[in-house]
């Protein structure tokens, strides 16, 4: 009977350790890349904002002042485009948007 409690103890811990796991796993296929990042603001975005070398009327992202709203401020943002700055909903998933958000604050 004790040996039998024992065993369900363990079971349970067991289990919780499992749903603890996967959560963290979950977690970090969640987590933005900033490599990826990178990557694809070499490709959509350097043109316009290359650090130093920035086109007329782009913000320079080393001046952080730009980079002080959420992601979530930056990422519809970037969805939807201002002036001479293209929108890239439907080019761009928020996904890959995020990961070049996470890439722009290592700046
Ligand atoms: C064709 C040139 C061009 C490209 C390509 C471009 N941008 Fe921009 N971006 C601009 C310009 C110009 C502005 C300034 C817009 C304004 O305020 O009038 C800007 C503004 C921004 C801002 C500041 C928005 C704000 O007002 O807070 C962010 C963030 C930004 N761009 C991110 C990106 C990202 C990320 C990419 C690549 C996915 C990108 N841009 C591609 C030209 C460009």
């Amino acid at each position: 009977m004790c040996d039998f409690a024992i065993f369900r103890l363990k079971k349970k811990s067991l289990f919780f350790l499992f749903a603890f796991g996967s959560f963290l796993a979950s977690a970090e296929v969640q987590a933005s890349d900033p490599a990826n990042g990178n990557k694809l603001y070499m490709q959509h975005c350097n043109s316009c904002h290359e650090q130093g070398r920035e086109m007329p009327g782009a913000p320079d992202f080393n001046n952080r002042s730009t980079l002080m709203q959420s992601d979530l401020t930056l990422l519809d943002k970037i969805r939807t485009g201002k002036n001479a700055m293209p929108g890239y909903a439907g080019i761009l998933s928020d996904r890959m948007i995020l990961d070049i958000i996470a890439y722009m604050r290592t700046f």
